[in-house]
């Protein structure tokens, strides 16, 4: 059995009320919640080796650099990356898009065409945007059906030799829908395109193994996996992070500078300039440890169950409709008929059950199903079938006061 009763009790949060009420959280999909391990080391960090990294031969920045590095390899060996220097610190799954992108600006030409698909968060669209202004390049949309998957046939005919980028979410953050990366990734590479993956909604239950994939560029945050918010990953296989140019200039990034020229590091140092986000590396190491103590085959079953339990509960109420009923992760995203999402998520906080509403940043899924918003449920492997219980009950009572 899923000891989750053991689980809830490494997460101080979840002890909390809210509104009087003791806490449901539901919007796991937004940021997930922080267990005592991952807080402990934050606070270690701080109280005994805060220090610059890479830099200082005193001990502390030793400490430091050596639990910062530690983490790199645990990041690496979770995602099954061959190499550690292709695993680069970012400040989320966001940050690690658009370094991509702008690295492309500078290896694309007029004409070029890039696909996303229609499933995609807000983060995952402008970049590719903002990078077919730049260089005159086209974007092009795998679009999505009605019941929240993509149209894969109409891939196969947008997909061309003019092809050179493809981008895709592992799961939509909207639906929960697990797109089909497999095919998309093997596709792609037979017209010679390059592959990012955007890992942010997949990670949290799912462990990808990046060499079998054989992906290109692989993104995803830490606070969706149980870590601080500010810290992220991209995985770029070795030959495209050697391609692309570095994103940002400064301390760190270079092998030496003087006013005639200015020489970069190696991977992964040529996209780290600055100084990063150390603590909250550290403590990405610290959440994935955690989360493979649980294991992710157990985390992946035990949620179904939730999903399955919520979808079966929700089903039994009148006029309400959900949207993607697909292979998909914990997540339900749903509407009431004649109420709008946001008016049942206030009622829904007042009873102590936070959800997200709204368009959930992925605008163009709405307009496909011409609704403003949802309202999105999303599980984790700490919530149980009795929370599911407590919002049922919360929902009718929003209902019955919204009807
Ligand atoms: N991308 C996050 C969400 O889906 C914030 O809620």
């Amino acid at each position: 059995m899923f000891p989750v009763e053991k689980i809830r009790a490494d997460f101080p949060i979840l002890q909390r009320k809210v509104n009087g009420k003791s806490l449901v959280y539901f919007d796991n999909a937004a940021t997930s919640q922080t267990p005592k391990v991952v807080i402990d080391a934050i606070v270690d960090y701080y109280s005994n080796y805060n220090a610059n990294i890479h830099r200082g031969v005193h001990s502390l920045s030793q400490e430091a650099t050596d639990q910062y590095e530690e983490a790199r390899i645990k990041i690496q060996h979770h995602f099954s990356a061959k190499k550690v220097y292709e695993i680069i610190f970012t400040a989320g799954t966001t940050h690690g898009i658009n370094m991509v992108a702008s690295g492309f600006s500078e290896l694309l030409e007029n004409g070029d065409e890039i696909i996303v698909s229609a499933l995609e968060h807000h983060s995952n669209i402008v970049p590719w945007q903002m990078l077919c202004e730049k260089t005159g390049a086209v974007l092009k949309v795998i679009p999505m059906l009605q019941n929240g998957t993509l149209d894969m046939n109409s891939f196969d005919e947008i997909l061309s030799d003019k092809t050179k980028l493809v981008f895709c979410n592992h799961v939509s953050n909207a639906l929960g829908t697990i797109n089909p990366i497999k095919e998309i990734i093997e596709k792609a590479h037979k017209v010679g395109a390059a592959v990012l993956i955007d890992g942010a909604q997949a990670t949290p239950h799912i462990k990808p193994n990046l060499q079998e994939l054989d992906v290109d560029f692989y993104v995803a945050s830490a606070h969706k996996i149980c870590g601080p918010t500010g810290v992220g990953v991209l995985y770029g296989k070795e030959q495209w992070l050697q391609k692309l140019p570095p994103y940002q200039g400064g301390g760190e990034m270079i092998e030496t500078v003087t006013f005639e020229k200015t020489t970069y590091a190696g991977l992964p140092h040529k996209f780290e300039a600055g100084t990063p986000n150390i603590c909250g590396g550290i403590a990405f190491g610290v959440a994935l440890d955690y989360m493979n103590t649980i294991g992710f085959d157990k985390i992946a079953v035990y949620e179904d169950e939730l999903l399955q339990y919520g979808t079966k509960k929700l089903q039994e109420i009148d006029g309400l409709t959900i949207y993607g009923m697909s292979d998909k992760t914990a997540v339900i995203s749903f509407n009431v008929d004649g109420i709008h999402p946001y008016d049942i998520g206030v009622i829904l906080d007042k009873l102590g059950v936070a959800v997200r509403t709204g368009h959930h940043c992925a605008q163009p899924i709405m307009n496909f199903y011409k609704i403003p918003g949802t309202v999105r449920a999303s599980f984790a492997f700490y919530n149980t079938k009795e929370e599911i219980d407590v919002f049922i009950t919360a929902l009718q009572k929003a209902i019955l006061m919204l009807s």
